[in-house]
């Protein structure tokens, strides 16, 4: 029988047990099975995880296989290598295709049919890449995309002008990495748009430098610490509680797209509603020239990367 809020997380670095310690903190799902390559660290995760049950909510925390995956209503999918200092997240495609070519697979012998959320770099050609391997419609297959840069977006203009950061609304779309751009003319601080807060004069100079600061920031910090997780691991709670509980909350999540900003056959980050069903809506935004084209040419570069032997 179905567990309603079923979790299955694939893969336990970094990333994952940081998702599985905040998903327990903040009551997200009902249960929680890890599958990792390393079995042994899982084992110590959920050991050390069930000790902070008694401080939680009620929920079940065990070490999972993929004959587990029939029975789950998400699958969050953090496996693959992560970034270096200095690299790029393109640059881990080969490597990391295999790996989640393979996941998608025994994910699919065991009939699942839930939704699919990965955050695994590049992500928005490994999102393509599940879509295309497990044959499930597009709404439940989605990217984390560019949830993390739209909350680092907002988390830096809250820093800047001073303000709640949940009063920021405002997207970061496109590939996830280098090629990524902030959506201005849809940015607002307690719904005034954002040009409005900066001196006319200096309006440029400032979006262009907070733009570059989130651009960068997964540069800055795995320089300094050598990887990150917990900003992705809380972007992926929200996402994962608005699954599970059908908020219909909009992110921008890599989707697979079919005509939707004039582009198709490629997965990118848009601004999408999500519920139950994954994917509910995306939303179109009326994008101006010049981010229309910053959008296809991401698109465009997406496309162009090869995944060989696949
Ligand atoms: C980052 C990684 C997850 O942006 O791509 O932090």
């Amino acid at each position: 029988m179905k567990n309603s809020k079923n979790i299955i997380l694939i893969g336990d670095g970094a990333i994952g047990s940081s998702y599985a310690f905040n998903c327990l903190m903040t009551g997200v799902g009902k249960s929680i099975g890890i599958i990792d390559i390393n079995m042994k660290r899982v084992q110590g995760d959920v050991e050390d995880l069930r000790d902070a049950l008694p401080y939680t909510s009620q929920q079940n925390i065990y070490a999972a296989n993929y004959a587990d995956c029939r029975y789950a209503d998400l699958i969050v999918i953090t496996a693959g290598l992560p970034q270096k200092p200095g690299q790029t997240r393109l640059e881990l495609i080969q490597k990391n295709a295999v790996i989640i070519k393979d996941i998608s697979n025994q994910i699919m012998a065991n009939d699942f049919d839930g939704i699919i959320v990965i955050a695994s770099n590049p992500v928005d050609i490994l999102t393509e890449l599940v879509f295309k391997t497990t044959g499930l419609p597009r709404n439940q297959v989605i990217g984390s995309g560019t949830a993390l840069d739209s909350a680092r977006l907002r988390s830096e203009i809250s820093q800047r002008f001073n303000v709640d950061a949940r009063s920021v609304s405002g997207y970061i779309l496109g590939e996830h990495g280098d090629s990524e751009f902030p959506v201005w003319d849809f940015t607002t601080i307690g719904g005034q748009p954002i040009r409005k807060w900066i001196p006319e004069n200096r309006q440029d100079e400032v979006l262009e430098e907070i733009a570059t600061t989130v651009k960068d920031a997964a540069y800055s910090i795995i320089s300094q610490k050598g990887a990150t997780f917990y900003g992705i691991a809380a972007s992926l709670t929200r996402i994962t509680q608005a699954i599970l509980n059908d908020d219909l909350t909009p992110f921008a999540l890599s989707i697979h797209l079919t005509g939707e900003y004039g582009l198709s056959d490629v997965s990118i980050g848009v601004p999408a509603i999500i519920g139950a069903n994954g994917l509910d809506r995306i939303i179109e935004l009326d994008l101006n020239e010049e981010d229309a084209k910053k959008m296809s040419d991401s698109a465009k570069l997406l496309k162009n990367m090869d995944i060989q032997n696949s």
